[in-house]
């Protein structure tokens, strides 16, 4: 008994050590990466459009439409291309037992900018193979290090942006975990360039955004090394930004001031390691509508992606709801996406026009429940209020 125990931890740290090589290697690669890609410099931006899973090719065969609408010159004259990309299937996955498929991946890094939409991920022990989400796996593979999301609710003062760090924290290596018998281990990562990549970006939006306070979340009371990492390098950060407030929050005590009405309008910007940035930005969407209305930015250095924070929505398909699907949420992504690669004009009239048909006019309701508009009567909508704003 003693010796399957120290011949499984042998094991185990042999696997550990396997891990803290890759890690290590990626800490190489970001420490060497270039500057970010230079839109304007480009001859032409190729703009990939994934469907998904569920609901996903519903939401962005309308997106593509709206896209296509705004940037139809620019697609005539060779300037810009929306490329579909096939085969990020939860099927195609599962067959190829890959995350995201080799042929795909090289499809994908044939884009500059990607609209993604939302794609199935199996949940340990549902049977299936224990394959990695698309979402984690993609973030990882483009090495789009910030999650952006903006949340706007103007009549309750909420004006937030986070910082969401993308490809450390619990899910660096989150599907490499290992059991031991009775125990199982997960591994939390936190890195020098990586903390600074994603405070600098927050710090500079906020620079350049006329914000004039940032708060660092963690939970570096308790997750001492790797949160403590963390806070520290923001902290050492917002010494490069002296007219900007920093303020600290534990991600508890957090969770609850977003739900007091006085406090949380203080809020502005919002740097986090990646669990609590994916938990809180559900929380904060929630002010908005919900996941189904906030869209998300997924940048790094080369490569960016915009995508929906909301899954695949396989009650709707089980119960043949796809069509009423809100695409509200991709819709705010391709806002972001339009903004990223130079496009601010067209990406604040999709913005107007979506202000006016989901909070201001709201002519028509997508209620996802069956009752409403569906997501293709929404799609018109939104394309004759584009065209009266412009
Ligand atoms: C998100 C999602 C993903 C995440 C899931 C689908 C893996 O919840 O984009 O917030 O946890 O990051
Ligand atoms: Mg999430």
């Amino acid at each position: 008994m003693i010796m399957d125990r120290k011949k499984a931890v042998e094991a185990a740290a042999e696997k550990f050590a396997e891990l803290m090589y890759s890690q290590l290697e990626r800490v190489d690669l970001m420490d060497a990466e270039p500057d970010f890609t230079d839109f304007s410099k480009l001859d032409k931006i190729v703009i990939g459009i994934c469907g998904g899973d569920g609901i996903g090719p519903m939401i962005s065969s309308v997106s593509r439409d709206i896209l296509e609408f705004l940037l139809g010159e620019d697609i005539k004259s060779g300037k810009a291309e929306l490329k579909t990309i096939e085969g990020l299937t939860i099927e195609n996955r599962i067959a190829q037992n890959k995350p995201i498929p080799g042929d795909v991946l090289e499809e994908l890094k044939s884009c500059h900018v990607i609209l993604k939409g939302p794609t199935e991920t199996p949940q340990a022990g549902d049977g299936r193979p224990n394959i990695e989400s698309a979402n984690v796996a993609m973030r990882k593979a483009l090495d789009l290090f910030a999650n952006v999301r903006p949340v706007k609710v103007p009549g309750l003062g909420i004006d937030w942006t986070f910082f969401r760090e993308n490809t450390e924290g619990a899910y660096a290596i989150g599907s490499k975990g290992f059991t031991i018998g009775n125990l199982a281990v997960d591994f939390t990562v936190t890195t020098d360039p990586g903390s600074e990549r994603i405070a600098k970006l927050a710090f500079e939006f906020a620079k350049n955004n006329n914000k004039d306070h940032v708060t660092i979340v963690t939970k570096a009371n308790v997750i001492k090394t790797t949160d403590g990492k963390f806070l520290d390098i923001c902290n050492a950060t917002a010494k490069d930004y002296p007219g900007i407030k920093v303020s600290e929050r534990y991600v508890d005590i957090m969770a609850a001031e977003l739900i007091n009405d006085v406090r949380r309008r203080d809020f502005q910007v919002f740097i986090l390691p990646n669990l609590y940035g994916d938990i809180l930005t559900d929380e904060a969407a929630e002010f908005q509508g919900g996941v189904g209305t906030a869209g998300s930015a997924n940048i790094g250095k080369k490569y960016a992606m915009f995508e929906a924070i909301h899954g695949t929505a396989p009650r709707m398909i089980k119960e043949g709801r796809a069509k009423y699907a809100n695409p509200s949420s991709l819709l705010r992504a391709s806002v972001l996406l339009l903004s990223h690669i130079g496009y601010q004009n067209r990406a604040k009239i999709l913005e107007r026009a979506l202000d006016v048909c989901t909070l201001e006019e709201k002519k028509l309701v997508i209620d996802s429940r069956g009752t409403g508009a569906t997501c293709a009567e929404f799609g018109d909508y939104v394309k004759e209020t584009i065209l009266k704003v412009m």
